[in-house]
C-alpha cells in the first residue's frame, strides 16, 4: 500500500543567494540535486508536491503534481514557506539556507578602495525552526544536518530545538558524500532516538531510502 498517496509535500531544495550589490551575493555550493531526487520520488508516489528552491543547477521537471517556488534569498523563502506549509501534510528541508546575510545590501556596484573590505552580516532567520514552532500533530517534518563531530548528539539538539520528527545527517567524513557529488551517505535519526545508517549511494537510490522512511512514519 502506497500511503503517501495525494499526501502534500513541501520540500525546500538548493542553495539560497544573499545579495551584496546588485552584481554580488554571498551563496553555498549546494546544487540541488537531494532535493531534486526526493521530488522525483514522491511524484512517483503521486503525492502533490510543492517546490520552493534557491538557484539550481539541476532541471526543473515539470508534472501536473507538482508547483513550483522560485525564490533566491534566505528572506524570500521563508515568506514561500510560512505561506504553503499551512495547508502541507509532510515538509523536507534539503535547502541549504545560508546562515548569514549582509545588513546592508548596496544600491549600486561596491568600488574597489581599500585593502581590506569588511561586511556586516547578520543571522537569517531559522526556516525549519519557525515552521516546527506552527507544526500541528499531524503534520510531519524532516531537517538535514551536515555535521563533523558528535554527530549523533547535534542531531538530536537539533531535532529538539527545532521540533523534527527526523533528521537526515550528511556524512563530511566519507569520500564521495555530500555536496557537489553524485552519492551521498546518511544516517536517519528519530525523534525516539532510533537511528538507521545507510551505505554509500547514488543521489536517487538516497532519496529513495528517505522517502521509504517518511512512508513509513507519515503513515504509522
Ligand atoms: N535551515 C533552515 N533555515 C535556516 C538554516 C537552516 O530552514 N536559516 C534548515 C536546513 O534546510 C536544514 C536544517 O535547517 O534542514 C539545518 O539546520 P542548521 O541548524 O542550519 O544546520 P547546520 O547548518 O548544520 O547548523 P550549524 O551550522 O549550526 O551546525
Amino acid at each position: 500500500m502506497n500511503t503517501l498517496e495525494h499526501k502534500r509535500v513541501l520540500v525546500t531544495a538548493g542553495p539560497t543567494y544573499e545579495a551584496i550589490d546588485p552584481v554580488r551575493f554571498i551563496g553555498n555550493r549546494s546544487t540541488g540535486k537531494m532535493g531534486l531526487a526526493i521530488v522525483e520520488r514522491l511524484l512517483n508516489k503521486q503525492c502533490h508536491v510543492v517546490l520552493i528552491h534557491g538557484p539550481l543547477q539541476v532541471p526543473v521537471p515539470t508534472h501536473k503534481n507538482l508547483e513550483v517556488i522560485s525564490i533566491e534569498s534566505a528572506e524570500e523563502m521563508y515568506r514561500a514557506t510560512m505561506k504553503s506549509f499551512p495547508t502541507c501534510d509532510i515538509g523536507i528541508f534539503a535547502a541549504a539556507v545560508a546562515d548569514y546575510t549582509p545588513v546592508h545590501v548596496a544600491d549600486q556596484k561596491i568600488k574597489k578602495s581599500e585593502d581590506t573590505f569588511f561586511l556586516a552580516l547578520k543571522k537569517t532567520v531559522d526556516i525549519l525552526k519557525e515552521v516546527g514552532k506552527t507544526k500541528k500533530p499531524t503534520q510531519c517534518i524532516i531537517g538535514f544536518a551536515l555535521e563533523t563531530n558528535d554527530e549523533e548528539a547535534n542531531a538530536m539538539k537539533k531535532i529538539e530545538g527545532k521540533n523534527l520528527d527526523a533528521i537526515v545527517l550528511n556524512s563530511l567524513n566519507d569520500a564521495g558524500a555530500g555536496f557537489a557529488h553524485e552519492t551521498n551517505k546518511i544516517k536517519i535519526i528519530q525523534r525516539n532516538g532510533e537511528m538507521i545508517s545507510f551505505e554509500l549511494k547514488n543521489k536517487s537510490a538516497v532519496a529513495n531510502d528517505i522517502v521509504e522512511f517518511i512512508e513509513k512514519i507519515a503513515g504509522a
